[in-house]
């Protein structure tokens, strides 16, 4: 073929090349199969030389002419892809606005959490602080500073979760044997650590996660939740505990609720009691709830042991003190009539959900 005739039959093969080329990738093989290392304008630039010297300028021009013609068709049809690709990504991508949302679920926080921030705000408005402290204790703050004598059966392995110290000669990092260390059975270490650090007056309480080695049943949990509340002041009688904790027992239950206070021992209070509030299923009357004593218990307190004052060197003949432990779990149970303390640690959404 006539080097005129491949020329102009090269440019129409890229003409119909790209009228059918849909891609960018489809137009890339019309170009290399034309002006690519091996194509076919290549091809006829490299034979240039053998063309006969007359017709070499003549010949030159044309296939010059042909390659800018082509490489201008391709830069033609490439804009024209390259809007065709831009239009359909906007288009895939146009939101449709009067199209119905899809709702997303929103998460509450657990009952429990609510409670507790409850009591929080309870006593932060009665000018408490919030304390914190270590869900491993040792021994000395847990049970010792607090009283509670040596053969006290709350010390036992029954009752308490020590931590098993497993570094080869028995003595871990802290240098404690594992019968020191402990998961705390009560928040009511945290007392002894606040008085340690500060001397009074102290108005605090410390919500916390305590453990005990229970079995889960229905009044029962093995890992529960207490707020501990601590005051030290000069002239705290037991006046000012029972005006506190019937305060907080409107507060949290409603004024409808009466509360009463048992006479109990705690080794580190004297004199001690338990309360409770009337039931809120039978009001009093009697029921399976409360077990037909019209009444629930929620929380132990007295006033703070001389003792346990000693213990933190403050001295008990100046300051006095109350205090008391509020068991979360029973506090949700009573306020919404739980049959079952283990529905809290369930996370059933179909319980959760309904507060
Ligand atoms: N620590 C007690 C318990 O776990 C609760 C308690 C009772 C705390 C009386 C106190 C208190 O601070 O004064 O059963």
């Amino acid at each position: 073929m006539a080097m005129t005739d491949e020329l102009a039959a090269i440019k129409a093969q890229v003409r119909e090349g790209l009228d059918k080329a849909q891609t960018v990738e489809e137009l890339e093989q019309v170009r290399v199969a034309a002006t690519g290392k091996k194509g076919r304008l290549t091809a006829i630039m490299r034979m240039m030389g053998k063309v006969a010297p007359e017709e070499r300028p003549a010949m030159g021009k044309l296939a010059n002419t042909v390659r800018s013609n082509i490489e201008a068709m391709i830069a033609a049809r490439r804009g024209e892809l390259d809007q065709a690709a831009l239009d359909r990504k906007i288009s895939a991508e146009a939101v449709d606005v009067t199209l119905p949302g899809r709702s997303s679920r929103i998460g509450t926080q657990h009952l429990i959490s609510q409670i507790r921030e409850e009591i929080e705000d309870v006593f932060c408005g009665l000018g408490y602080t919030v304390e914190d402290g270590p869900y491993i204790e040792d021994v000395y703050h847990n049970f010792t500073a607090l009283n509670a004598p040596v053969d006290h059966p709350s010390r036992s392995a029954n009752d308490t979760f020590y931590v098993v110290d497993n570094a080869p000669e028995g003595k871990g990092d802290l240098g404690l044997s594992s019968s020191d260390l402990l998961l705390r059975t009560q928040t009511s270490g945290v007392q002894v650590h606040v008085m340690e650090q500060r001397k009074p007056p102290i108005y605090m309480i410390c919500p916390g996660t305590v453990f005990r080695p229970d079995t889960a049943d229905a009044n029962h949990l093995p890992q529960f939740t207490q707020v501990e509340g601590l005051v030290v002041d000069e002239g705290i009688t037991f006046g000012d505990l029972k005006g506190t904790l019937d305060y907080f027992c409107r507060e949290i239950f409603g004024k409808d609720r009466a509360t009463r206070y048992r006479p109990h021992f705690f080794p580190f209070t004297e004199p001690s009691c338990e309360v409770d509030v009337s039931c809120g299923v039978c009001h009093g009357k009697g029921c399976r709830f409360c077990k037909n004593t019209g009444w629930l218990e929620i929380l132990g307190c007295g006033m703070v042991d001389p003792n346990v004052l000693r213990y933190v060197d403050i001295d008990p003949e100046k300051y006095t003190g109350f205090a008391f432990g509020i068991g979360v779990e029973r506090v949700a149970a009573l306020r919404y009539d739980l049959p079952d303390l283990r529905m809290l640690m369930t996370g059933d959404e179909r319980f959760l959900k309904q507060f």
